[in-house]
Formats: C-alpha cells, structure tokens, sequence
C-alpha cells in the first residue's frame, strides 16, 4: 500500500504596498503564474489519487463478490419489491415471504422494483437474474395459495364435484382409492368456451388442498421459450416432485398441445419437442408420485389426441356456457360487495343475459357500477343494469374483465 504523494508548498508572497504600480503588478503576476503551476500539480494528483481510489473500490467489490460466493451455498429465487436508500424488500419466490435486506452497493445502483434476483439464506442479494433465468423462474409460479375459493364459483357444480373427485380426494384421501383398488385419473382436462371459469376451478382446488400450486401458461411457454420448451416441462414436473403432494395446473395447454400440423417451421419443431416431453413425463406416472396434473383448455378442437389417451389426460370435464340459474348464480358472486339495490331482479337479468359466459357476467356488473358512478350515486340500480346490458349488447363496452378478453 503506497503512502499519498507529499504536497507542494502553497506559495505564499509578501508584496511591499509601497512599490511602484508597475513593479508591483510584476511581482502579483509572477505569484499568478506560481499559484496556477501548484495548481497544476495539486490536479494531476488529485486524479492519480482518484484512479487509485477506484482501482482500489475495484478490487474491494472483487473480494467482495469472492466473499459472497464463498458464503453462499444454494440460492433462492426472489422478486425485487422495493428500494430504499441501502435496503431492498424482496418477496421470495415459492413461499411468496416479503424480506427486507441489505443490498451491497455493487447492485444497488443497477435494481429496479420487479427485477428478479438469486438470494441466499440470509436473503442478500447474490445476483441479478439474466432475462433467461428470470424467464424460467417466471413461468413456473408456485402459488402458495391462490384466493379463489369454491364458493366463487357459480352454475357449475356438477363440475366442481367432478373436478374435486378427481384432483382434490386422491390428494387428501389417497386410502379410498387404495382399498377400491383403482387408480385415480392421471389428468384432469378441463375444457369449454372462454371465461367460463375454467382457471378459476383449477385456483379454487389448489386453495382447498395442502398441495403445493404450480401453475404455468402453455401460451407464455411458447411464446418466449422457444427452444426451452421441453426442458422448462422437465423443470415443472422436477419442482413439482421435490414439493409433492403437488397440483401441476397447465392453463391454456393448447398452446402446446395442437393437433400436429403440416407446417415445418422450427417453432412449431420445438412445439412438438415440448408436448412430446409433457407426454413423456405423465407416462412416467408410476414415479411422478402425489402430483395431479389439471390442464385447462378453450380449444378443445385443437388439441392432438395423444394427449387425450389413457394415463395421460384422462378425465375430460366440460365447463360448458352457465345455463339461466348459473347466470343468476354468478350475477350474485359478483354483486356481493356491490351495494345493490333491493329492486334490482337478478332473475330478469339472468333471463336477458342468454349466450353470457361468466368473465361477460362480470363485466356487466362492472359496467352496471360505472353508471352509478356516473351518476354519482353509491347504489345501483336496476336501471344501471339495463343500461350497462345495452352498452354491452351494442358492443361499446370497454370493460375488460379479470380474464382479459371480452367477446372472443
Ligand atoms: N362460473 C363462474 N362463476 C363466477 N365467476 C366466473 C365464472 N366463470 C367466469 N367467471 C369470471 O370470469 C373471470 C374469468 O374466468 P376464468 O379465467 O376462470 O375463465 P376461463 O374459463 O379460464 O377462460 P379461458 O378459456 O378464456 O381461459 C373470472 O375471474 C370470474 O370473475
Ligand atoms: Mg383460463
């Protein structure tokens, strides 16, 4: 470690007030130049001693980083929630705990909230995640508990027997089946028109059992993963043996699962590679353990019949459109926290809404709010309905509902 270089003397001059003007200006000038040289000098060392300190930080942040690796063993996936001066709050992934935590100044300056990061048992920050990392991490989100519950759901309950018969009672009472001596159906296919409720039923299993919720978008799967798919389902059904008991729920899996097409381009290669991995892993039922496995579909037309074969997606449910008491069903779901009016007929309505799925009968109790609100009252009407029912049916409604789409 090298001493800091000595300074130069700061020049210093007495100047007799009583010279000349000339000569004294001679003698202000020459202390000018002296002043302006030590200034010189006192610069360049000032930015040697500048380089110096950075090299040094440099060096610091290596040893730093060393010392971190050598502390840590194996790391936990963390989403970035919050920044403050030297602190981070970070939520981990899985069991969603919110820590705050120190973060070393090497990132501080390079996190931004949403950003995901490797963090150790201490919860420091170890590493950013690069975007294929964070991509991986992403799709397979195990929810701890998702907040639908059964009672949610309304106008399909012939379905949600159906479902808990299949999913939910080989999970809690896995001796039933046992001393019947018959296995329980490998997966569950849930299948019908958008915004009937499909993702909700698979929530509202994973809210009513112990298991372990892992749930990944077929959509999302393909449409950044190219060339990752198949290794992203090994990874799915690897989490979900290390948590088991465990529900694997595969929303959307037409995504994955069309119907094999004559075209030959290389993502529609890796489409495959990625079903062919998902139908290899439920063959391999015997080791998978205590997972059921539930996929959701719209597309049940384009589904490739592979996948429909027995030991793979054996027990196919239809949620089908929600007939009249459904509607009128759902109507009330949506309007529990809403200050209705007594006049308001649910009834009438569920009459008026034929064709409605549920995400539409959502949607119109949103819009139904809007008119009340437009009409700055605090209840609403059964008027606000029929005109929230009008704007619909003239397709000027610009509520999405919760589903993101309205009228396929
Ligand atoms: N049966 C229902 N009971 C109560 N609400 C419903 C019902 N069906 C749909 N909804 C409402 O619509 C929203 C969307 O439903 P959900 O996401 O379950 O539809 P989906 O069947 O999965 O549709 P998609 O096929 O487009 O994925 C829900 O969040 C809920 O608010
Ligand atoms: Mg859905």
């Amino acid at each position: 470690m090298s001493r800091s270089p000595s300074l130069p003397d700061t020049p210093t001059r007495d100047i007799d007030p009583d010279l000349p003007d000339s000569e004294r200006l001679e003698a202000l000038r020459e202390h000018f130049e002296q002043l302006v040289e030590a200034n010189e000098q006192l610069t360049t060392q000032l930015e040697a001693a500048r380089e110096r300190q950075s090299s040094l930080k440099a060096q610091a942040d290596r040893t730093q980083r060393e010392n971190e690796t050598l502390k840590s063993s194996s790391l936990y996936l963390a989403t970035v929630e919050d920044l403050m001066e030297n602190e981070v709050i970070v939520k981990q992934h899985g069991n969603n705990q919110e820590v705050l935590t120190e973060v070393s100044p090497q990132f501080s300056d390079r996190l931004d909230p949403g950003d995901r990061v490797a963090v150790n048992d201490s919860f420091g920050i170890q590493r950013i995640l690069s975007a294929e990392t964070d991509a991986r991490a992403q799709t397979m989100e195990i929810t701890a508990k998702p907040e639908v519950t059964y009672a949610d759901i309304g106008g399909i309950d012939e379905q949600v027997r159906e479902v808990r018969e299949a999913v939910e009672q080989p999970l809690t009472q896995p001796e039933l089946f046992d001393s019947v001596g018959i296995e329980p159906p490998a997966g569950v296919l849930l299948y019908g028109p958008p915004g009937t409720g499909k993702t909700m039923l698979a929530k509202a299993v994973a809210n009513e059992t112990d298991a372990t919720f892992i749930k990944m978008a077929g959509s999302e799967l393909v449409r950044k993963f190219i060339g990752e798919g198949s290794r992203l389902v090994r990874d799915l059904f690897e989490m979900a043996r290390e948590r088991e008991p465990a529900v694997i729920f595969i929303d959307e899996i037409d995504a994955i699962a069309a119907r094999r097409t004559e075209s030959k381009t290389s993502g529609d290669a890796e489409v495959q590679r990625t079903m062919m991995q998902l139908l290899s892993e439920m063959d391999g039922f015997d080791e998978r353990g205590d997972i059921r496995i539930i996929a959701a579909t719209n597309r049940f037309d384009m589904l490739d019949d592979a996948i429909l074969r027995p030991g793979r997606f054996d027990r196919l449910i239809e949620v089908p459109e929600p007939d009249e008491e459904g509607r009128k069903q759902i109507l009330e779901i949506h309007t529990r926290r809403m200050n209705v009016d007594d006049d308001v007929d649910f009834a009438a309505l569920a009459e008026a809404t034929e064709g409605f799925s549920g995400a539409e009968i959502e949607s119109l109790s949103t819009e139904a709010g809007m008119f009340a609100i437009r009409s700055e009252r605090t209840n609403v009407t059964h008027e606000d309905f029929e005109a929230a029912l009008e704007k619909i049916e003239a397709g000027e409604s610009e509520i999405i509902n919760s589903a993101n789409y309205f009228f396929d």
